[in-house]
C-alpha cells in the first residue's frame, strides 16, 4: 500500500474497514424507528382486512364501531371516494384502491379503518365493522386469469378486457429466429420462480401529524424514497408541497418492500387532516406479510440455439407474470418488466427476443424489486438455469461452458443482446478464483468417487451481471420523474462536516460509507463528518434507495459536491499561501505550494477562512450541492460456488461449501460489502430452500406469518467463503465504485439450485421450482420427473 492509502485509511477514506457509525444506536436500543415516534395527542389506526380474495362488497355497516368509546373515526371507501381518495395512481401507472369501494380483489386488502385512542380499541371496533360480501370465483394464478370466460378483475378500470395488464416484447426477434434455424441444437427449460416476500423485519408503518394552525404536514413513515412520497403526496392530495415534510427516521430493512405507497400511510395521512391530531399505523407482520408488496412469481419459458461446439447463438425468452390484483411495482417507465431484458449481458450472445406477458390475479400486489433492479433477479435465475440445462444437452462441462461464452475482458463496452451496454469486468478471471478456491478438479473426482458408492453430491455455479444505479436520466424514470441523485455538504469553520444526501440508509451503512468517501475526496476524517438521510425538509432532492442505486448515484453524487468543496479550498489556499492557484497543489487533506512543499495550509485551515478570511469579493461559507445524472449503470460481476450432499432417502440437501467471488469496483468499506453479500447469500439460501408463500385454490394466502414462511436462523445459514481479488473499477463512476446490495441475493438462488440438480444428474431430472424442499426432491429422485 502506498503512504498516501495508509494515510486514507488512518481517516476512515476509502478501502477503510470503518466499523458502522449507525450500529452504537441500534445495539444499545437508542435507534429511532417509526414506532418509536410519540407525539402529544397520538390517536391509532388499525386497518380491517378482507376475508375473501375477490368478492362484491353489497355493504358496509361501521355503526357498532362508531359506538366503541374512545373511537374518533371510522374510514370508509365510500368515504374516501368524497375525497377522491379511494383509489390512488400507482408506480407503474395503474391505479391501486386505497380502502375497496366495489369489490375485494385479494385476501387481505383494506376495507376500512379505525382510529381511536389506542391500537386495541381500533383493532376491537374493527371486528364490529360488518361487511356485507357477495364471493365471486377467485383467481389464482396467470392460467386461470388468462382463460377466455375468466372473471375480470379490474373492471373499475375503463376498456380493461379481460386480466391482461401487457404485453411487451424487446429484441431482435428475425434474428433471433435466424439463430434457431442455424442450430445443432435447441435446449430448453420452463420454469415458475414463486412468490416471496422481501419480509423485513420492521413492518410498514406512518404517524401523520396536520397541523391546521400552520397548514404544515409532517409524516414519519417506512419509505425508501421520501422526495418521492412527498411529491405523489402533494399531486394526490392536493396540498402544496412545500407544506409536506416527509421524514423517514431509521428502517428496519427495506428491501424493496418499502417503495411502494400503501393505503396505511394514506389513510393515516387522511384521518390526521380530519381529526387535526397525530395518527399513528403501525402494520403487524401479518398484515405486512400478506397486504404489502410482493416479488417474483413469475412463469419462464426459454429455449436456446446452440452449436454443437458450445457457442450460443441465440435466446428466446417467453415471461408471464402473475401481479396480483394491482400492478403496483416501480419499474423504469419504458420496461414493462422492469430490466428482465439483462438476461445474458455477460454472455456473448448474437441475438436474443423476450416476449413478457402480465396477469391480474386475486393476490396482493406483486412484482416487487426485492432486493434487485426491477425484475434482474428472475433474469439472472433464468440465465443461469438455462445454461445449466444447456451445458449438460450439450454434455459440456458447465464451467468451460461459460467460459466460452463470457464477453471477453478486451470486448468493452460490449452491447449486450438487448440492447444494454455494459462497460467493464473481467468475468473469466472470476469464474477462475472461484473455481480455484472450490477446488472444482478435486470436487470432481469425489463426487465420481461418491456416486459409486450411492452417495449423491453436487456442484452449482451462478454467474451474475447486473444493472446497478439507474438513471441516467435519458433512459430511466418513475412516474416521469427523471432517476438521478443528490448530495449536499457543509463545512463547519472548524473543518467538521454534515452530509445529506437524497437516498435513504435502511441499515446498509450510508452513515458510514459517505463519510468515508468525503475522508478520501477532502481528507476530513470521516469520524468529523455527520451523514443524514430521509428528512425532505433538509435532505436535497433525490430518489431514495432501492436496486442498489445509493453508491451508483447518490455515492457519485458525495464524490463531486466533495470536489467542488475542493475546488473553492483551493481558492481560499492559495489566498492564504499567498500564491496563485494555479501555483498550489493538492494531496490528502492538504494543499501546498508546488515549488516549496513545506509551505501548506490543511483543509481545516481553509473552511476557517472560509467563514473568517477569505479573498475579497468571495462569497463566504463552505458548502455545496451537487446532482448526479450518471452516464451509465454500473455493472458490477459475480460468481457464486455451492457444493451439496443430497440425501436419496429423504430428499434433504446439505451445503457442504459456498464460494463467492464478487467484483463490485472499488470497495468503499470492505466490510460493509462483505456483510451485504453475506446478507444476500442468506436471502439467496432462503427463497432457494425454504420460503414459500403460496395460495390455494380458494385464493387463501399460505404464508402468512413466521410459521409459515420461514426466515433461515444462524443454525440453517450456511458458511460462506468470499474473495475480493477481483478489482475491475467502474470507468464513468467518480470513485470507481459499483453497486454490490442485492448482487447475492440476484444470483445466489441459481447456485443452489444448480449444485441440487447436477446432484441429482442420474435421474434425468431438468427442474425442480424452488423453495427445492426435501419432499420435491425425494419426489424427483423416486419418480424421476419435474417438480413444480
Ligand atoms: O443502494 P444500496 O445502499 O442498497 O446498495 P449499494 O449502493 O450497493 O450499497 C450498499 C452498502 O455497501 C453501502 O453502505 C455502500 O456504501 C457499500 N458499498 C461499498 O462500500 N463499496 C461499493 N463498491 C459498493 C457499496
Amino acid at each position: 500500500m502506498t503512504t498516501q492509502a495508509l494515510d486514507e485509511i488512518k481517516i476512515g477514506g476509502l478501502g477503510s474497514s470503518r466499523k458502522r457509525v449507525e450500529d452504537d444506536r441500534f445495539i444499545r436500543g437508542k435507534g429511532n424507528y417509526t414506532d418509536d415516534v410519540v407525539l402529544p395527542g397520538m390517536l391509532h389506526m388499525e386497518i380491517l382486512r378482507s376475508p375473501l380474495p375477490h368478492a362484491r362488497i353489497k355493504s358496509i355497516d361501521t355503526s357498532k364501531a362508531w359506538a366503541v368509546p374512545g373511537v374518533h373515526l371510522v374510514l370508509t371507501g365510500e368515504m374516501m371516494a368524497t375525497r377522491n381518495l379511494a383509489w390512488m395512481p400507482t408506480l407503474s401507472y395503474d391505479t391501486q384502491a386505497v380502502l375497496a369501494t366495489d369489490k375485494v380483489r385479494f385476501q387481505g386488502q383494506e376495507v376500512a379503518c379505525v382510529i381511536a385512542d389506542d391500537p386495541y380499541i381500533a383493532k376491537d371496533a374493527c371486528e364490529l365493522i360488518e361487511v356485507d360480501y357477495e364471493a365471486l370465483p377467485p383467481i389464482v394464478n396467470p392460467w386461470q386469469g388468462l382463460e377466455p370466460d375468466a372473471p375480470v378483475i379490474r373492471d373499475d378500470k375503463v376498456g380493461q378486457d379481460g386480466n391482461v395488464i401487457y404485453n411487451w416484447e424487446v429484441g431482435d426477434k428475425a434474428g433471433t429466429d435466424r439463430a434457431f434455424e442455424q442450430a445443432d441444437l435447441v435446449s430448453k427449460l420452463e420454469l415458475h420462480y414463486p412468490r416471496s416476500h422481501p419480509s423485513p423485519i420492521e413492518c410498514c408503518g406512518s404517524v401523520a401529524d396536520f397541523n391546521r394552525a400552520t397548514q404544515k404536514l409532517t409524516v414519519y413513515m417506512t419509505t425508501q424514497a421520501p422526495h418521492i412520497i412527498r411529491a405523489a403526496v402533494a399531486m394526490v392530495a392536493e396540498l402544496p408541497e412545500q407544506m409536506i415534510r416527509i421524514i423517514s427516521p431509521d428502517i428496519g430493512g427495506g428491501f424493496g418492500n418499502k417503495v411502494p405507497v400503501y393505503p396505511g400511510y394514506v389513510c393515516s395521512i387522511l384521518a390526521s387532516i380530519l381529526l387535526e391530531r397525530p395518527v399513528k399505523w403501525i402494520e403487524d407482520k401479518t398484515g405486512n406479510l400478506i397486504s404489502t408488496g410482493f416479488a417474483r412469481d413469475i412463469y419462464l419459458k426459454g429455449e436456446m440455439a446452440l452449436r454443437k461446439d458450445g457457442k450460443i447463438l441465440g435466446v428466446r425468452m417467453h415471461t408471464d407474470a402473475d401481479h396480483g390484483a394491482f400492478f403496483s411495482d416501480a419499474q423504469p417507465s419504458k420496461f414493462k418488466i422492469g430490466l428482465m431484458h439483462s438476461a445474458f449481458a455477460a454472455y456473448d450472445i448474437p441475438a436474443a427476443h423476450l416476449t413478457a406477458r402480465g396477469v391480474y390475479t386475486n393476490k396482493a400486489p406483486g412484482g416487487v424489486a426485492y432486493r434487485c433492479s426491477f425484475r434482474v433477479t428472475e433474469a439472472m435465475f433464468f440465465q443461469e438455469r438455462m445454461v445449466q440445462a444447456a451445458a449438460a444437452d450439450l454434455g459440456i462441462d458447465q464451467a468451460e461452458f461459460r467460459r466460452m461464452n463470457f464477453v471477453r475482458d478486451d470486448d468493452f463496452p460490449h452491447r449486450t443482446p438487448f440492447g444494454f451496454l455494459t462497460d467493464s469486468g473481467q468475468y473469466a478471471k472470476c469464474l477462475d478464483v472461484g473455481l480455484k478456491a472450490i477446488d472444482y478438479e478435486n470436487f470432481r473426482k469425489e463426487q465420481a468417487e461418491a456416486r459409486k458408492q450411492g452417495r449423491l453430491l453436487g456442484l452449482g455455479i451462478s454467474t451474475m451481471t447486473e444493472p446497478l444505479g439507474a438513471g441516467n436520466s435519458r433512459e430511466y424514470d418513475i412516474l416521469g420523474i427523471k432517476m438521478f441523485d443528490s448530495a449536499e455538504l457543509k463545512i463547519h469553520m472548524t473543518g467538521k462536516a454534515i452530509l445529506r444526501t437524497g437516498a435513504k440508509s435502511q441499515g446498509q451503512g450510508h452513515e458510514t460509507t459517505w463519510a468515508q468517501i468525503v475522508a478520501h475526496e477532502l481528507g476530513i476524517p470521516a469520524d468529523d463528518i455527520t451523514v443524514e438521510e430521509g428528512d425532505t425538509d433538509t435532505a436535497p432532492f433525490g430518489m431514495g434507495t432501492y436496486a442498489s442505486r445509493s453508491t451508483p448515484v447518490a455515492g457519485a453524487a458525495v464524490a463531486m459536491v466533495s470536489r467542488k468543496i475542493r475546488a473553492k479550498a483551493r481558492k481560499l489556499a492559495a489566498h492564504l499561501l499567498e500564491v496563485s492557484e494555479e501555483d498550489v497543489e493538492w494531496e490528502l487533506g492538504r494543499f501546498y505550494v508546488r515549488s516549496a512543499p513545506q509551505r501548506g495550509v490543511s483543509i481545516q485551515e481553509c473552511a476557517m477562512a472560509a467563514y473568517s478570511n477569505m479573498p475579497d469579493g468571495m462569497e463566504p461559507g463552505l458548502e455545496n450541492t451537487a446532482y448526479y445524472d450518471p452516464p451509465n449503470l454500473t455493472w458490477p460481476f459475480a460468481v457464486y460456488i455451492v457444493t451439496v450432499e443430497v440425501d436419496r432417502e429423504t430428499g434433504v440437501w446439505d451445503v457442504l461449501r459456498m464460494v463467492a467471488v464478487d467484483d463490485c469496483g472499488v470497495r468503499i468499506n470492505p466490510m460493509i460489502v462483505e456483510g451485504q453479500i453475506m446478507g444476500g447469500l442468506t436471502e439467496a439460501y432462503a427463497m432457494a430452500s425454504m420460503q414459500f408463500i403460496t395460495f390455494d385454490a380458494d385464493g387463501n394466502c399460505v404464508g402468512s406469518n413466521y410459521m409459515d414462511y420461514l426466515l433461515p436462523s444462524a443454525w440453517e445459514t450456511p458458511g460462506y467463503e468470499l474473495h475480493s481479488e477481483v478489482v475491475t473499477p467502474c470507468p464513468h463512476h467518480p470513485i470507481g465504485a459499483k453497486g454490490i446490495g442485492e448482487c447475492a441475493a440476484v444470483g445466489g438462488p441459481a447456485a443452489f439450485v444448480n449444485a441440487v440438480m447436477d446432484a441429482l444428474e442420474e435421474t434425468g431430472v431438468r427442474n425442480i421450482d424452488m423453495p427445492v424442499l426435501p419432499d420435491r426432491v425425494w419426489e424427483a429422485i423416486t419418480y424421476r420427473r419435474d417438480v413444480s
